[in-house]
């Protein structure tokens, strides 16, 4: 199988591009596929879904991570560290990503700049699944990782916001497929469902509404094990197997493989 790349972004924050990314990253690795997950943020919040803070400030220090990568423009397999989960690996990032704008400027060619740090392990066939979790921003380094990847999933909040923001997603989703024209809309996510409330009827009404958008049929609710997990760096399907949650990310995750494999 050729390694199909997801990119988790959305400009809107705290939709849930992280949870979603460790917890379906996890699942396709439970499924049997290899994995790697890449994290693009400097809030290092998918580094710390996996990894205790330790080990996630040593990584930043030594400079295995994702910013000396880009930085050196070097092959990404030599910035991977296994997880303790079979088939998960992952590049960490470190807080220098804030500064990651400004070092991607002066440099040719810089929207594939990431893409070329994957070729190599894109090549090798050795992972079925990069995942890459996006920063809350749509600039240069978005702009990378939208033009290293396959797919875009959007997780989505359903709060009036979380859908006000989605516009301008959209809007650089269409610049970056005048780069990366191989990139699909995978679909959006709608994540932190509270399903009392009218809101959600009303999020789920507008993007089934929106053309050309597919909209994911299973939804993740609130749940307070996510919080409790990520406190504790696990997924929520070790953390809480019992978890609502849990469930419902391995649906979403069947779904995601299931229009991959279309
Ligand atoms: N299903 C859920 N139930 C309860 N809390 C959740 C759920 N999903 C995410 N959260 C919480 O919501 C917050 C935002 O989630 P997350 O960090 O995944 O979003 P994000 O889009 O990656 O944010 P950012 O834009 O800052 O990168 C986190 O505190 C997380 O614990
Ligand atoms: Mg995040």
């Amino acid at each position: 199988m050729k390694t199909k790349t997801i990119c988790f972004a959305n400009n809107k924050g705290g939709s849930g591009k992280s949870t979603t990314c460790c917890n379906v990253g996890f699942e396709l690795s439970k499924m049997g596929y290899r994995v790697l997950m890449i994290d693009g943020d400097m809030q290092m919040n998918l580094s710390l879904s996996l990894f205790g803070e330790d080990e996630v400030l040593h990584s930043a220090q030594s400079g295995n991570n994702i910013y000396t990568a880009i930085t050196q423009q070097a092959d990404i397999c030599d910035y991977i560290t296994p997880t303790k989960y079979e088939n998960l690996d992952m590049v960490l990032s470190s807080s220098l990503m804030s500064n990651i704008e400004f070092d991607l400027f002066s440099k040719w060619q810089r929207e594939l700049i990431l893409k070329n740090c994957l070729a190599s392990v894109k090549d090798s066939g050795k992972y079925d699944f990069i995942l890459m979790d996006a920063p809350p921003t749509l600039g240069g380094w978005v702009m990378n990782m939208l033009c290293a990847s396959d797919y875009l999933v959007i997780p989505v909040e359903a709060s009036p916001w979380g859908l006000f923001g989605l516009a301008n997603m959209f809007e650089f989703f269409a610049t970056v497929k005048q780069i990366n024209s191989d990139i699909s809309l995978l679909g959006v996510a709608i994540t932190k469902v509270d399903t009392r409330k009218n809101y959600f009827k009303q999020t789920v009404d507008a993007l089934q509404n929106t053309d050309g958008v597919h909209m994911f049929q299973n939804y993740i609710r609130t749940d307070s094990s996510i919080e409790w997990a990520q406190d504790a760096s696990l997924p929520v399907a070790v953390y809480k197997p019992s978890a609502r949650s849990a469930k419902e990310y391995k649906a979403l995750t069947q779904e995601v493989v299931s229009l991959v494999n279309r």
